[in-house]
């Protein structure tokens, strides 16, 4: 029996949630053209859909949002922004963006230098490789292979295989390649951590080739979390400690502030030492996001993000965090619901492939297991597999992936235990149905991200 730690903190605001009834959530359903992202969030009880800008604040960064000073020059927010980045990552230079994807738009134009560049990843996330591409670069993932195996418990199945890793550099002209990424935790796989080990292995492969690298921090705690619980050497060292050393292996990074360090809105971009790069950076931001001093967020929110990232390396929090999707994902292994294993930081990732074997990739499984779930309890979950995967550029073909995943993502500091109970029981009393749900087809396919617009109807 494993017990949730108890929540460190205690509930100061409500907000009112309605539980709508089943044949309500059939309609809305229908009426979203069956792709939850079209639903209104007032029809959804429990929204599981993104852990992005969805986090609730705390008593100090709501009254930070009052000492917002918003000169559109030299704000006194952002320097305080400033030195909590100092503070927390141990960078003396970093502007803000108005999210992660902000900040990618800004940066990625710096280091791709040329059409058809390779940006190497452990797994890309979806807007970052959109960014990757909008500036003529590849995107590739050198995932580990045992981030694939759901079943077999692996510690690090966000690492990079630095075999292949170094085999692609090797056999690639080196002004083919424009950066290394490396996403921690690595929400692609499952929220999957990185080890400090594996940091050091790519760090080390990027030297030995003259290589840039960077981190994609979005949850970047979660991570610094994971080390210090499973790896050797790291037991009895500070969060922040953990975190200097992690970005002490790298040249900069984006983060999207709306993840661990739990703002609405809000994203970094952070640069060690290249004062080049800075100023490049500040060039791009200033016509896309803002003066360097703002880069399209308010004083108030700055405050906030600048809090957030205090708050976010909070141990005790950390140690709730990671305890609250374990237990989900302990409540529904016990259930016998198949999920990732172990389990990551911000979400539990059921494996639909094998909760619905009947239906075939390109009848996106995943996606009907989410309206299923929705339809059953008014929880709202997503789906990472073939459906956001899309169809490959050249040849037009459904993609194939290796993973059909419906995620059940945790906003931090906004639902309670028995929520996780009550998620966790709907989803068991579904597998008794599971042989009974049909597949999915397109009535309206986007040609770009996709399964945002998509509409959707069952296959009868
Ligand atoms: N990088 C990672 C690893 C992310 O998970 C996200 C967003 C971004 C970059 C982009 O940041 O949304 O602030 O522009 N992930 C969200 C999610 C949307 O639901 O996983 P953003």
């Amino acid at each position: 029996m494993y017990k949730p730690v108890a929540e460190p903190f205690r509930i100061k605001m409500v907000e009112s949630i309605k539980m709508i009834t089943r044949e309500e959530r059939e309609k809305a359903l229908k009426a979203a053209g069956y792709n939850p992202f079209a639903l209104k969030g007032e029809d959804v009880y429990i929204d599981l859909l993104t852990d992005s800008g969805t986090g609730a604040m705390s008593d100090n960064q709501w009254s930070g949002m009052m000492l917002g000073d918003e000169s559109y020059a030299g704000s006194r927010n952002y320097y305080n922004l400033v030195e909590a980045v100092k503070d927390i990552i141990g960078y003396p230079y970093c502007v803000p963006a108005h999210q992660g994807r902000g900040a990618e738009k800004v940066l990625f134009p710096n280091l791709i230098k040329k059409k058809g560049q390779y940006v190497l990843g452990n797994m890309h996330f979806d807007t970052t490789m959109a960014h990757i591409e909008l500036n003529g670069g590849r995107p590739l993932n050198f995932i580990t292979e045992k981030a694939f195996n759901t079943t077999e418990p692996y510690d690090w199945k966000g690492n990079f295989d630095l075999d292949k890793l170094e085999a692609f550099i090797k056999n690639h002209n080196r002004e083919d390649i424009a950066f290394i990424l490396i996403t921690i935790t690595c929400n692609s796989s499952g929220g999957q951590p990185v080890s400090m080990e594996n940091i050091r292995g790519v760090q080390a492969i990027a030297k030995k080739y003259g290589i840039r690298l960077f981190i994609d921090a979005a949850r970047f705690a979660e991570n610094a979390y994971f080390i210090k619980r499973r790896e050797k050497g790291y037991e009895n060292k500070s969060i922040v400690e953990i975190v200097h050393e992690m970005f002490s292996y790298v040249e900069g990074f984006t983060m999207s502030a709306k993840k661990d360090a739990i703002v609405n809105i809000g994203g970094l971009i952070g640069i060690k030492e290249d004062e080049e790069l800075l100023t490049a950076v500040k060039t791009t931001l200033i016509p896309y996001e803002g003066f360097v001093s703002y880069g399209g967020l308010a004083g108030r929110d700055m405050e906030a993000l600048a809090r957030g990232l205090r708050d976010g390396v909070n141990e005790d929090y950390l140690h709730y965090r990671i305890s609250q999707v374990e237990y989900l994902g302990y409540r529904l292994m016990e259930g016998g619901v198949p999920i990732q294993y172990p389990t990551g930081g911000h979400a539990v990732f059921v494996d639909a492939k094998k909760m619905l074997p009947h239906i075939p990739y390109y009848q996106f499984p995943a996606q009907a297991l989410t309206n299923a779930l929705y339809i059953e309890s008014g929880v709202r979950a997503v789906e990472i597999g073939s459906f956001l995967l899309g169809r490959d550029g050249e040849t037009g073909e459904q993609l194939e992936s290796p993973l059909e995943l419906m995620r059940l993502t945790i906003p931090r500091r906004v639902y309670t235990n028995s929520h996780m109970d009550y998620v966790a029981d709907a989803l068991i009393s579904l597998l008794d149905k599971a042989h009974e749900l049909k597949g999915l087809d397109f009535e309206y396919e986007p040609k770009v991200l996709r399964h945002f617009t998509a509409k959707l109807k069952p296959i009868e």
